[in-house]
C-alpha cells in the first residue's frame, strides 16, 4: 500500500505522533510523512492510506487541518484515518467523536472508508499556560498538577499506543 501521514503541527506534539505512524506504516508500505504545508490537493492521488494529524484547538481540529479536509476528493485515497494530540488528560469518547467529525465526514463524502481517529495527550507549549490557567479558572495548585500530567506528554507510552493503533487499522 501507499501510505500517507500528513500532519499539522505547532509546538511538535502532533509530529511526534505523526512519525511514531509512519515508522509503523513504512514496516510494510510505502510511506510518506509530509507537513500539511507540504501538500496541495493534487498531492493525494496515487495513495491507498491517508493519515491526517492535527491538534485540537478551542475543542476543533486546527484551522489549517479543517481547510485541507476540503481538499479532498475521490480518489484521495481509499482509506483515510485521523490522529489529534490534546493537553488535556483525557475527553469521553463521544467528545472525540465530535472533534474528529470533520475527517470523518470529509472521508464519506469522498468515498473514503473512515478508520477511526488516534488521540493522546500533548503538552501545552509555555507561553500559553497562564493564559489557559486563567481561562479554566483553576487555582495554582490546581494548574500544577494538570502541568504535571501533561508534562512529556506525548510519551514513549502514547507512541507505543499510536504504533498499535495504525497497524491495527492498516490491517
Ligand atoms: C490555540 C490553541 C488552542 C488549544 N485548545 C485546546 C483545547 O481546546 N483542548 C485541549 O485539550 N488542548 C488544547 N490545546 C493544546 C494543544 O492541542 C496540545 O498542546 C497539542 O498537543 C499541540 O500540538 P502541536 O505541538 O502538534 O502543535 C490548544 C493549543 C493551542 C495552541
Amino acid at each position: 500500500m501507499n501510505v500517507l501521514v500528513v500532519y499539522f503541527s505547532q509546538s511538535g506534539n502532533t509530529e511526534k505522533i505523526a512519525k511514531a505512524i509512519w515508522e509503523e506504516a513504512s514496516q510494510a508500505n510505502a510511506a510518506d510523512l509530509k507537513k500539511l504545508e507540504a501538500v496541495g490537493a493534487g498531492d493525494l492521488a496515487g495513495y491507498d492510506f491517508i493519515f491526517i494529524g492535527s491538534p485540537l484547538h478551542s475543542a476543533n481540529l486546527a484551522v489549517p487541518v479543517k481547510e485541507f479536509l476540503t481538499t479532498i476528493q475521490p480518489g484521495s485515497g481509499q482509506k483515510m484515518a485521523g490522529f489529534i494530540t490534546h493537553f488535556a488528560p483525557a475527553y469521553p469518547n463521544q467528545d472525540m467523536e465530535k472533534f474528529a467529525e470533520p475527517i470523518k465526514a470529509a472521508s464519506e463524502a469522498n468515498g473514503i472508508e473512515y478508520k477511526g481517529c488516534f488521540d493522546c495527550q500533548g503538552a501545552l507549549t509555555e507561553s500559553l499556560h497562564e493564559a489557559v490557567q486563567k481561562k479554566l479558572n483553576l487555582n495554582d495548585a490546581q494548574w500544577a498538577d494538570m502541568v504535571k500530567q501533561m508534562t512529556g506528554h506525548p510519551n514513549e507510552e502514547d507512541m507505543a499506543n499510536a504504533k498499535a493503533c495504525a497497524r491495527e487499522v492498516l490491517g
